[in-house]
């Protein structure tokens, strides 16, 4: 039986609603409305159905929301090692039913406290090529195993142990390659094969091993029980901590045990807008996730999209794109170390000054923007949304950055190391791995969180809540915006997932779109209107939805068809 914490019931609200009047009773009313309903069934919805089964058995352990995170994390970390994991990190947006409570951790890596503005570059101050990419160099402090004990001990009902079950069961016992598996592996093969550690856990002969092969991690499984035992210490300390700094040293990495003991989850107010009656709860810094994606609905709000043609419509969204991304480029980074005008760049007056930037009839040159300051002081990653029955939600995206992140395992602990190093700007202006330019604020700096796009999401409008988010590098916020239009068109989670996709990140100043995402009409008219197209060979993304309907009360779930994900909806 579950322990369901106490709320407003339906006659103690009749009753509150009797004794106030005027609008401040209708607000309440209508907050202690959502209060008062609980969903009739839970969702997890996944990149993996082993993560979303770890989900679904935690909760009807009775865990709740929070605990399944936990449980979902940890197996994906095990059974999706491409796109992240606890040697990584992340961004996990919380919402507790029984207070309203609202709170992004921040589990994102930090810069090594040896590292440095200029790490990456030669004498010349040239970029060296990989070094930001592949090998222990590219790793920041894992933040992902502090995230997990974080959320355990101060949201979840179950202790750790129980929640870490589902995933140290995956690591002894296997996990079958699959499809997604083979062509992550495959497009990293090069750099795994490299890495003997790497490549004893996750290549079969130092080739991509067949579909249904097993993956057996028995250093992990250890590693993931040494947490289970002693929680953070069992990561950040002791036998795992030493062989991690042992493992990276050796191999010309830069990690120390004080870059461990200093590592901290930060909880972090995420970053809250409105877009026609919608409200925005998203990703804060360092992600660029929340800031860009009410920006972008802060500039659209001054269109009715519905009445203009595909054409015109994608245009204005790809106005709205290019603005945003500048504004990323030249302004976001850690907050810790840098001064976000966060309220300035998600206000609505400021959206009406990009919005009269904006002509209908021209794309506007990225060139033709104030540049980003030069000089001035698929499917890897992946994310998950949770909807338990008491109504507490979890929006999370995590990350080890590329497909198998650094390629690199230190020795005898199974933790395969980001490269998120990568997300910083090793130069001003010029691009990373995603094509992405920063300036100052993303610049390196010893402890300091490298910028993210990830943008795990909440939709609430007084009758529907939408929880989602996706994997894609720089493409992540622009997939996440023409999921919350879906949302606000009043389409089902299938159709946020499923929708095709375009995207304009200021540089490369083009419209990169899904191979059936522009029709060859819309194609002609948006060159017609001055834009550069860049069709992608693939589809991209792997966006997890759920939808609570709460005045018909019904709960459906989806996965991206474009991965392997699963999303069932069941009752506990
Ligand atoms: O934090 C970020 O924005 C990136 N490290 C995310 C990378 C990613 O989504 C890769 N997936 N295709």
């Amino acid at each position: 039986m579950r322990n369901r914490l106490p709320r407003f019931g339906g006659s103690q609200l009749k009753h509150l609603f009797a004794l106030t009047a005027g609008p401040v009773a209708l607000l309440f009313a209508f907050i202690s409305t959502a209060q008062a309903h609980t969903p009739p069934a839970a969702a997890v919805a996944s990149a993996h159905p082993v993560a979303t089964a770890a989900g679904h058995e935690i909760l009807a352990a009775g865990g709740n929301a929070f605990d399944a995170a936990v449980a979902v994390s940890a197996t994906l970390a095990v059974v999706e090692p491409a796109g992240s994991g606890i040697g990584g990190g992340g961004f996990w947006l919380l919402h507790r039913a029984e207070d309203d409570f609202q709170v992004m951790i921040d589990g994102r890596e930090r810069a090594p406290l040896a590292a440095h503005r200029d790490l990456y570059l030669d004498e010349k101050g040239e970029v060296i090529p990989g070094l930001s990419m592949n090998g222990p160099l590219a790793a920041g402090i894992p933040g992902e195993p502090a995230a997990l004990v974080h959320i355990a001990e101060k949201y979840g009902r179950l202790p750790l142990k129980q929640s870490l079950a589902p995933a140290i069961r995956a690591a002894r016992e296997g996990f079958a390659v699959n499809e997604q598996y083979q062509k992550l592996a495959g497009f990293r093969h090069k750099k795994m094969r490299a890495d003997a550690a790497t490549a004893n856990i996750f290549l079969l002969d130092n080739e991509v091993p067949a579909i249904g092969h097993l993956i057996k991690q028995p250093d992990l499984a250890n590693t993931l029980e040494a947490m289970a035992k002693h929680g953070r210490a069992g990561f950040y300390n002791g036998a795992v901590a030493d062989k991690l700094i042992k493992g990276v040293r050796d191999a010309g990495g830069i990690w120390s045990q004080q870059d461990l003991d200093e590592y901290t989850v930060v909880e972090r107010q995420p970053i809250r807008g409105e877009y026609r009656g919608i409200q925005i709860t998203s990703a804060a810094p360092p992600s660029s996730g929340g800031i860009a994606l009410v920006t972008m609905l802060n500039i659209l709000s001054g269109f009715e999209l519905d009445k203009i043609d595909t054409a015109h419509q994608t245009h204005i969204i790809v106005e709205a794109m290019r603005r945003a991304y500048r504004d990323r480029a030249d302004y976001l980074g850690d907050p810790d170390f840098v001064d976000i005008p966060t309220e300035r760049l998600t206000h609505p007056f400021y959206a009406d000054g990009l919005r009269n930037t904006m002509r209908l009839d021209r794309a506007t040159a990225s060139s033709a923007l104030p540049g980003v300051a030069r000089d001035s002081a698929g499917q890897d990653t992946t994310h998950f949304s949770i909807l338990d029955q008491d109504g507490n939600r979890v929006a999370a995206t995590l990350s080890i950055n590329y497909p198998f992140g650094a390629v690199f395992v230190p020795a005898g602990t199974g933790v395969l190391l980001n490269n998120e190093m990568d997300d910083f700007s090793a130069k001003p202006g010029i691009p990373n791995a995603y094509g992405l330019v920063g300036a100052e604020a993303n610049a390196i700096a010893p402890g300091k969180r490298p910028l993210s796009s990830m943008t795990p999401t909440f939709l609430e409008t007084d009758d529907r809540v939408a929880i989602l988010g996706t994997p894609g590098g720089s493409r992540i916020i622009t997939m996440v915006l023409l999921g919350a239009l879906e949302f606000a068109a009043g389409k089902p989670p299938a159709d946020w997932v499923s929708r095709p996709r375009f995207h304009h990140q200021f540089l490369p100043d083009a419209i990169q779109f899904e191979p059936d995402a522009l029709s060859q009409q819309t194609q002609e008219k948006l060159s017609q209107l001055g834009h550069q197209l860049k069709p992608m060979k693939r589809r991209y993304g792997n966006m997890h939805g759920i939808l609570w309907q709460t005045q018909e009360n019904n709960v459906q779930a989806a996965s991206d068809p474009r991965g392997g994900g699963s999303a069932p909806v069941k009752t506990h």
